[in-house]
């Protein structure tokens, strides 16, 4: 299928690494050209470099942590006029006992997974109204919809995001920018590899990684029978940054192997 976006300009701030990454290189694949942001250099560099030799694409790293202005002014800078944003961010690791979460902890979920997106998207909506064209996908979390008591620094600032996109998003649509959101169950990325010891700790089990999983798995069955792979999200995503979504609005489409039990 051809995505109608080649020689489109997109930025897929979270790019270096997990879902971000595949849905730069899908992007990449339909001929888009990239600004890929993260918080560590090194690792941000190589997927710039890996991407843009795979589809022969321009592909600029920006290192930039959307959670702080100061990062968000990297990004602008970078690119003033993208047609195509996509945003992921990490918020704080999964957390314990809910009575011991400290105040500051839900600021920096709020401002990791809220203000860190909506900050992005209000310098941008601008930018493609005056282009009447754009599309912005958030790639958020499933628990925003499907609340997970040891996901209480993602889920709830994600579902007030989700709640922001629904009202912007039918404010805009009349210019031809279109937001949606994706919102991801379980998935094998590095930044699921990397929490894995944080969530030993959140649920009191032995340190042990085999021990986790099992762990992880039992309590969070999976119909589909296996974690999604960041190129089972990947094609959405990039589908939505497309032309052909021009009647997609203000959605939350979850992708999680059917894990989240909901008609719609
Ligand atoms: N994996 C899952 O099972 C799962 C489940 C539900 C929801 N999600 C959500 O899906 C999204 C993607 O998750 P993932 O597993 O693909 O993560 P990942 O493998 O850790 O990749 C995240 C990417 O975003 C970058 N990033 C993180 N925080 C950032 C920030 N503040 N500013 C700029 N870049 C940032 C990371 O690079 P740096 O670390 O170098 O910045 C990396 O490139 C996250 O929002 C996560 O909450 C994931």
């Amino acid at each position: 299928m051809d995505l109608q976006i080649s020689g489109k300009k997109a930025i897929m701030a979270g790019g270096s690494a997990g879902m971000g990454r595949a849905t730069a290189e899908r992007l990449a694949e339909a001929g888009v050209e990239l600004y890929i942001s993260a918080r560590r250099q090194e690792r941000l560099e190589k997927a710039a470099r890996e991407i843009a030799d795979k589809y022969g694409v321009r592909v600029t790293p920006v290192v930039a942590d959307s959670s702080t202005e100061e990062g968000r002014q990297a990004l602008f800078a970078a690119c003033p006029d993208p047609d195509i944003l996509a945003i992921t961010i990490k918020p704080p690791s999964p957390n314990g006992d809910f009575l011991q979460i400290p105040a500051e902890n839900w600021r920096d979920s709020v401002e990791t997974a809220l203000i860190g997106p909506i900050e992005i998207m209000r310098h941008y909506i601008p930018v493609m109204k005056k282009k009447g064209w754009g599309r912005i996908v958030n790639i958020a979390t499933f628990s925003a919809k499907n609340p997970m008591a040891w996901r209480l620094m993602s889920g709830p600032a994600r579902s007030a995001l989700v709640n922001y996109t629904a009202c912007v998003s039918r404010e805009i649509a009349q210019y031809g920018v279109i937001i949606n959101n994706i919102l991801p169950g379980i998935f094998a990325t590095e930044g699921m590899e990397e929490s894995w010891e944080i969530y030993v700790e959140a649920f009191g089990l032995e340190k042990n990684r085999d021990i986790a999983r099992k762990h992880f798995i039992d309590n969070n069955p999976i119909p589909a029978g296996f974690m999604g792979d960041a190129d089972d999200m990947a094609p959405m995503a990039a589908l939505l940054c497309s032309p052909l979504a021009r009647f997609i609005v203000g959605q939350n489409i979850v992708i999680d192997g059917g894990q989240h039990r909901s008609l719609f």
